[in-house]
């Protein structure tokens, strides 16, 4: 398990290097990433290059020994392209251009910009693409960061235009996926086609639906020409992308397709504000103040996993207080172990700190560093030293993958349409995935997050949650899993769409229904406060139903659960077997407590073993022999593993190995 951390020599005398650079070697840090947001010292004019800070500052900080992670500064186009070629400048749904004076500025598709990108990106792989301690690179920043992943300027236009006639050859065809005749939408030809931004009430779904695909097309294009100029000039590096963890404007599997390494920036208390409210609306308090909520950072570690299907690092993790937030709590003692050594108990195998000292000037400057402003040791520094001499035992773990069986389908497109189309507030995808998600962790039980073209064959149970729009080629390969013995669940709003986001006009669950056995003859979304009655055979499965509802009509299904209505009980939860496994279908957005009651059943048919007993505030992850139990409350904590009860101390974890509990390391 590598440790880093993130530097900019650009923001600090020469004079200084040397020392941060033995301070780094000294704290037990093996990488520093520097070069993301430099491009204007690079090149301070058209024309006009400075590279020999930069080599100074390579040979400083690689002569101490440090490994080296350069990021392609193509975030932060300079003052003089942006004046030069005002047209590089993005433009918001709005109309608004962006302008000079922070980053992301630029649009991705502007043919200058383009060029400039690629020139940069040149010159900076011939200066260093073979420097001996050059580990990888890391293209971009945060792509989609600051409100970024639409743009809506001519280039971006003309762009969508080809890339709507590439997907579908003829007008004829765009008109009919995107029920053009509807308000007499009717396109004759491309070029009267343009970015659905906001001087349209409601754009069409599928027009939309179609723009966020074309968005994420458009982004993993960008970036393959800085991959090909790497591979070519920097050959043997790895290469990756730093991802925003949970963040839903750009599909992150069609961007980590071409990279080697899948990287996240892991900032706990902020998305806990900025996810939380979607995901996590009534927080049960039972978390310590300045831990964020560890199973939001949970799934978004689970999700950078799934990007490559592999470990991940976190490429920036937080370790004292951040700036961008509302409250931006202080981070105390012990925190930022407790985040690294759950991102390894999550399937990473580095922890790159951001930042190595604190700014003394810009945006940022209320933001902590492992230094503080003045140089002294930050909040975070002990902990880094503390992990650091916990490194042996850090690395045994990282050795070893997930080996979770259970597995959560996500689908941007889902996202996105429920996104576009929730029906009810309140509807969100990515928090009714996360009712799944909380119900296994409260279960003691590991889950990864599964695209669609994934590999299913490492799990034995996967949840559906809203499979909206109906997938003909994942269908039948859930089929085939199922019948070998799968245990498939599928939760409400599935196969009600087509891929291009009109209504399906099969019975519902249209493409899913003969795996489901049943029908969905009514769907309903019920206002705040009323539930249905449930009676059903599922032990602790009881109701009332809330938020949206399904009523099925079996099939070749059994009924296992139905709705008490007035007129009588209609079935609410049905299952088909299917040669050795089994699918189940449940008709409403369950609670925790009602998916962790069903989902115990079904982990027993699927010949899962019983998890450890967890009190509320502990996380379970298990990676090879090892399981890992971590704490985020402000107290001791019980947990029963494999037999053993074992108490875990506050903002503090647990490792047993083979059912046995490992010593803490002498530190
Ligand atoms: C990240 C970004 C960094 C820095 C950091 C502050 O999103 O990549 O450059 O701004 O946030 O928390």
């Amino acid at each position: 398990m590598k440790l880093g951390v993130c530097y900019y020599p650009e923001h600090w005398p020469e004079e200084r290097w040397a020392l941060d650079a033995r301070l780094m070697r000294d704290l037990g840090l093996d990488l520093v990433r520097i070069g993301e947001f430099a491009w204007a010292r690079m090149e301070p004019a058209p024309g006009q290059a400075d590279w020999a800070w930069l080599d100074r500052a390579i040979e400083t900080l690689t002569g101490a020994g440090l490994q080296l992670l350069l990021g392609t500064p193509t975030a932060t186009p300079p003052a003089w392209l942006s004046r030069a070629h005002p047209d590089i400048l993005r433009v918001d749904a709005d109309g608004r251009s962006r302008n000079h004076g922070s980053r992301r500025h630029a649009c991705l598709n502007n043919p200058t910009y383009r060029a400039e990108s690629r020139r940069i990106v040149t010159a900076m792989a011939e200066r260093y693409g073979e420097h001996p301690a050059l580990v990888g690179w890391q293209i971009d920043n945060e792509f989609g960061g600051g409100g970024t992943a639409r743009c809506y300027c001519d280039h971006c236009a003309a762009a969508f235009r080809a890339w709507l006639a590439a997907r579908y050859g003829a007008i004829e065809a765009l008109n009919e996926a995107w029920g053009a005749v509807f308000w007499s939408q009717t396109y004759a030809d491309w070029s009267q086609i343009d970015p659905p931004d906001d001087r349209v009430d409601k754009p069409n779904p599928s027009h939309a639906l179609d723009y966020a695909r074309f968005c994420s097309d458009a982004t993993a294009a960008y970036q393959q020409e800085q991959v090909d100029l790497l591979r070519r000039l920097s050959p043997g590096r790895f290469m990756t992308h730093n991802f925003m963890g949970l963040f839903r404007e750009l599909d992150p599997f069609d961007l980590a397709a071409s990279l080697d390494l899948a990287t996240w920036d892991s900032y706990p208390t902020g998305n806990l504000e900025r996810w939380g409210p979607a995901l996590a609306p009534d927080p049960e308090g039972q978390y310590a103040p300045d831990v964020g909520h560890p199973l939001i950072t949970g799934m978004a570690h689970a999700l950078t996993y799934a990007l490559k299907r592999a470990p991940f690092w976190v490429m920036e993790q937080q370790a004292g207080a951040i700036n961008w937030g509302r409250i931006n709590p202080g981070v105390r003692p012990g925190t930022t172990r407790l985040w690294c050594w759950h991102a390894l108990a999550e399937g990473a195998s580095a922890v790159v700190f951001f930042r190595w000292r604190a700014t003394l000037f810009a945006q940022e400057q209320y933001h902590s560093g492992l230094l503080r402003h003045d140089g002294s040791p930050g909040g975070g520094l002990a902990d880094v030293r503390r992990l650091a001499a916990e490194r042996e035992r850090l690395a045994a773990i990282a050795a070893h993958p997930r080996a979770n069986r259970v597995g959560l389908l996500i689908d941007f497109a889902d996202l996105w349409a429920l996104e576009l189309q929730p029906h009810r507030a309140g509807f969100d995808y990515l928090a009714h995935l996360f009712v799944y998600y909380q119900a296994l962790a409260r279960l003691g039980i590991g889950v990864d997050l599964v695209p669609a073209d994934a590999d299913l064959a490492p799990y034995t149970l996967l949840v559906a949650a809203s499979a909206h729009l109906g997938n003909a080629a994942l269908a039948g390969r859930l089929e085939s899993w199922v019948r070998q013995g799968g245990q498939l669940l599928f939760g409400v709003r599935a196969g009600f769409k087509t891929p291009s986001n009109r209504v399906t006009d099969e019975p519902l669950p249209g493409v899913w229904r003969s795996l489901v056995g049943a029908t969905i003859v009514d769907w309903q979304a019920l206002p705040d406060g009323v539930g249905w009655p449930v009676v059903g055979e599922v032990p602790g499965l009881v109701g009332p139903a809330g938020t949206w509802v399904e009523t099925l009509r079996t099939e070749t299904a059994r009924p296992l659960a139905h709705f008490q209505l007035p007129d009588g009980p209609v079935p609410a939860l049905v299952a088909h077997e299917r040669g050795a496994g089994r699918v189940t279908t449940l008709g409403w957005v369950p609670t925790v407590a009602q998916a962790a009651s069903l989902l115990a059943t079904l982990l027993v048919a699927a010949g899962i073993p019983p998890g450890p007993a967890l009190a509320p505030g502990l996380v379970a992850a298990r990676r090879g022999p090892y399981l890992l139990l971590l704490n985020f409350t402000d107290g001791p904590l019980a947990a029963t593993a494999a037999g053993r009860d074992v108490t875990v101390p506050a903002r503090d974890v647990v490792v047993l190995a083979d059912d046995a509990v490992l010593e803490p390391p002498q530190v």
